[in-house]
């Protein structure tokens, strides 16, 4: 659905009046295209507490300008903040920052590197973890478009895929964002732009929405692609498979032979497995009938729970493999109407966290979820005007998300260089400021 409101104040006397009134004012977004894949401008890397000398190679891999002249107006700006270790180095991230914060470019990056919290330093632990609500304080101040993300990572090379996400377009709708990159085994693909080439995806839910941007988006980086519908959508899910060049399946995922089903259409396995299908059915808890609170339980938990079962003890799921689940940012703060919906997200939260160190330790398969915000799709369209125009603007982008920003988030999660990021939950919501 077209956002009038961000249009508008892209117009010269659309920025006059909602500066006057003090209304928001959200940026026109630099979103991925094949004719703008890159951010366009200079990276300035800048360091608090002592530097990882490993950082500046993979900084160097990302195609941002590196070096003399980044800093006349830097695109991103990468802090190595692992070397904070107390408040005096602390007072470092202020130095290194304050004079740079303002240049940085419309729609630019600020990425934040962090170490994992030392549990034999308090004082480490406390220097580190005041890094993020550092960022998420800056995330919500920053504007014109510009995102603030923590990375804590314990070896660069494993977060070169995470690295190049956050300093592309790709992660335009991405901010305030603590991202744990771990010790997991990754591989380095032969081609960053088709990282998933010769690899099979199975999208649930993907007849539309958001499953349908995350199946083109899955295409686009090399990956052969299963849309997965309800029989009663597979007409548009023949129509993108049949563009996308991949196959459809119509299918029930509630049905109790889903996982075996989908088994018999994947007989040489599945490298990456996305969750995306969805229902709502909201009202109060006290006018909740029990129907409407199991059919979103089944659709949106349930489902979920057995075939990620079904497909790993099946040996459906490679090793290598990736599988990404939904939540949603009503699952982390809640909702009105939405306990059953709310329920079900929180739920998924719990999936992750549980399954993902298993997982990766017994099947060499990560599992995280993404966590999307306001997202224009036809389930947002059908909330009522005021409370869809609140959602769109409490934000820190004041802007709602596309399906392509969901998409991107889920493509960079099921590459085999992320094979280092396990167990997370990342909100793709401008930051909003609902249980931020
Ligand atoms: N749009 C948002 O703002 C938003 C926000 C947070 C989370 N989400 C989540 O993102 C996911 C996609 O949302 P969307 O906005 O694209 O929704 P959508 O309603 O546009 O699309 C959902 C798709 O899932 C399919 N589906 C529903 N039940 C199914 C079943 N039993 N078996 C197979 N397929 C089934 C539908 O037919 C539909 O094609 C959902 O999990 C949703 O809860 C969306």
């Amino acid at each position: 659905m077209a956002d009038r409101y961000l249009s508008f104040t892209g117009t010269a006397p659309g920025r006059f009046l909602t500066r006057r009134l003090g209304l928001p004012q959200p940026a026109q977004l630099v979103r991925w295209s094949a004719e703008r894949p890159r951010l366009e401008g200079g990276l300035l890397h800048l360091a608090a507490g002592k530097p990882d000398p490993n950082l500046a190679p993979v900084l160097a891999r990302t195609g941002l300008r590196t070096g003399t002249g980044a800093e006349d107006s830097p695109v991103a700006v990468v802090l190595d903040a692992t070397g904070v270790r107390d408040v005096e180095s602390l007072g470092e991230v202020h130095a290194a920052l304050h004079p740079v914060v303002r240049s940085v470019a419309a729609s630019g990056r600020v990425v934040v590197l962090g170490a994992p919290l030392d549990p034999a330093d308090h004082h480490q632990a406390a220097a580190q973890q005041a890094l993020e609500g550092f960022t998420r304080s800056l995330g919500k101040e920053i504007g014109r478009g510009r995102t603030v993300n923590l990375v804590r990572l314990a070896d660069g090379e494993a977060a070169e895929s995470t690295l190049r996400f956050l300093l592309s377009p790709r992660s335009a709708y991405v901010s305030g964002q603590v991202i744990e990159v771990g010790a997991g085994a990754f591989a380095v693909p032969d081609d960053w732009e088709r990282p998933l080439a010769g690899r099979t995806a199975l999208v649930t839910g993907a007849a539309r929405g958001i499953g349908a941007a995350v199946a083109e988006t899955l295409t686009r980086d090399g990956a052969r692609v299963v849309v997965l519908d309800v029989p009663a959508a597979e007409a548009d899910a023949r129509a993108l498979a049949e563009r996308l060049g991949g196959s459809a399946l119509a299918l029930d995922i509630t049905a109790a032979d889903a996982g075996a089903r989908i088994a018999d259409a994947l007989p040489e396995g599945l490298d990456i497995l996305v969750h995306n299908a969805g229902i709502t059915r909201d009202r109060r808890l006290v006018n909740m009938p029990a129907e409407r609170w199991s059919s979103v339980l089944d659709v949106n938990l349930g489902s979920v729970l057995r075939t990620t079962d079904a497909l790993l003890e099946r040996g459906v799921m490679k090793t290598g493999g990736r599988i990404v689940a939904t939540a949603s940012i009503a699952g982390i703060a809640g909702n009105a109407g939405q306990t059953n919906y709310g329920a079900g997200k929180a739920g998924i939260v719990g999936l992750v966290r549980g399954l993902a160190p298993r997982a990766a330790g017994e099947y060499g398969v990560t599992v995280n979820a993404v966590a999307p915000g306001f997202v224009e799709t036809k389930m947002t369209a059908a909330i009522p005007l005021v409370i869809r125009e609140a959602g769109r603007r409490m934000n820190s982008l004041a802007q709602g998300g596309v399906p392509g920003d969901v998409a991107e988030v889920t493509a960079w999660l099921v590459q085999g260089g992320s094979g280092a990021v396990n167990g997370q939950v990342v909100r793709v919501c401008g930051q909003s400021l609902l249980g931020a």
